[in-house]
């Protein structure tokens, strides 16, 4: 570690928290100094894996007085209470998707983030992948015409053992469903296309053969704020699972997108495909551990500079709350009444 590092406090060190902490070691000009876990052998394990203070709890890690920044790979229903105190505390926070699950809280984290003047940003993988940036570049500069639809498949695979493993996962307060936890790095994908969606014009969710409190299956028809429609259908129940897809039409020419990769960019009367031919950096689909990390850090590093610049990061607090706000749609009508968030 060097004098100018930038000092990370971590919290979560579960599934996705260990991937962080292997790919923090990469991270050039940054270091976790201290890890939280309200698990102590999973802190107390990750502690010494990376070197780092071991803490239980996230508030007594916060009165460490070097830490410049947190990362918060906790429950998804957790991360803006967590991000609030660590903002609040004068810390920077980097938190996992989803940023959180509920929008009121969410708002309170991005109106922390902006009063303090902090850097908040929730990790989209998919968003850092330079083909996905430039077919976005493309859409944006209209290279597809005017668009008209924009749709999002998610067909995994989850086991009963997945959901029962960790008492939070698929609990309305902490995790939600399919479209929720898998499922929201493909609304991302979609509305980070195509744009906010303005109303769901029909949805449909169902738990199908998982004993959890919210969906395993849930399909839903949407029109985008610039007048697009598009499909969303998500599931855990589908075996083998497949591969995501997100595809995007305009008057001009179409693209498909299946989470990093490009898979096909077409103007009609243009030599121009974007496709990719670099395999996929993991593929989630059957096996939740099976993530490839270079998105991760890319987004990582994104943050770290974006703290010593003071430029903006990519994925900041208001654009990862656009696909939470739709997905907060896509239950309001498919009927779910109750509060959606601890
Ligand atoms: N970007 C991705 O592709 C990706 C992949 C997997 C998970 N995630 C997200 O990461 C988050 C965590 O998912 P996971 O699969 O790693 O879950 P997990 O259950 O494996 O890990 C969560 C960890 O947080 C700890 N924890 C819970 N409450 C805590 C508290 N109050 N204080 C400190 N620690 C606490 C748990 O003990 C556990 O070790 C979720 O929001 C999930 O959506 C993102």
């Amino acid at each position: 570690m060097s004098d100018g590092d930038l000092r990370i406090g971590f919290v979560g060190c579960g599934g996705i928290g260990n991937h962080h902490l292997k790919v923090w070691e990469s991270i050039p000009g940054a270091k976790v100094v201290a890890v939280c876990d309200n698990q102590p052998e999973r802190a107390a394990r990750a502690g010494e894996e990376h070197g780092a203070e071991v803490f239980t709890d996230m508030v007594e890690m916060l009165a460490r007085a070097d830490v410049e920044a947190v990362d918060i790979c906790t429950p998804s229903g957790l991360h803006a209470e967590q991000g609030i105190a660590a903002l609040e505390s004068g810390r920077h926070v980097l938190v996992e998707k989803p940023i959180d699950i509920d929008l009121a809280k969410i708002d309170r984290l991005i109106d922390t983030a902006d009063a303090r003047n902090l850097k908040l940003s929730c990790i989209f993988q998919y968003r850092f992948s330079p083909e996905i940036q430039e077919a976005r570049r493309q859409i944006q500069d209209g290279r597809l015409g005017r668009l008209l639809s924009c749709s999002t498949y998610v067909k995994w695979f989850r086991k009963q053992d997945y959901y029962s493993a960790d008492a939070w996962r698929g609990t309305w307060a902490l995790d939600g469903g399919c479209l929720a936890n898998q499922g929201v790095h493909s609304l991302d994908q979609m509305t980070w296309m195509a744009g906010p969606v303005a109303e769901v014009e029909y949805a449909h969710i169902e738990t199908v053969e998982r004993d959890i409190e919210a969906e395993t299956f849930g399909i839903a028809v949407v029109r985008f704020e610039n007048g697009a429609r598009g499909v969303v259908e998500g599931t855990t129940n589908c075996y083998p699972g497949f591969p995501t897809r997100t595809q995007i039409f305009g008057t001009k020419g179409s693209a498909e997108f299946d989470g990093n990769t490009v898979k096909s960019f077409k103007v009609e009367g243009e030599e121009i495909d974007l496709a990719s031919s670099k395999p996929k950096d993991g593929d989630a689909s059957s096996d939740p551990m099976a993530l490839g990390l270079g998105g991760h850090a890319a987004q990582m590093l994104d943050f770290v500079q974006a703290i010593r610049t003071g430029r903006p990061v990519l994925c900041d607090g208001r654009s990862a709350r656009v696909p939470v706000d739709c997905l907060n749609k896509i239950y309001r009508k498919a009927g779910v009444t109750g509060k959606i968030g601890a």
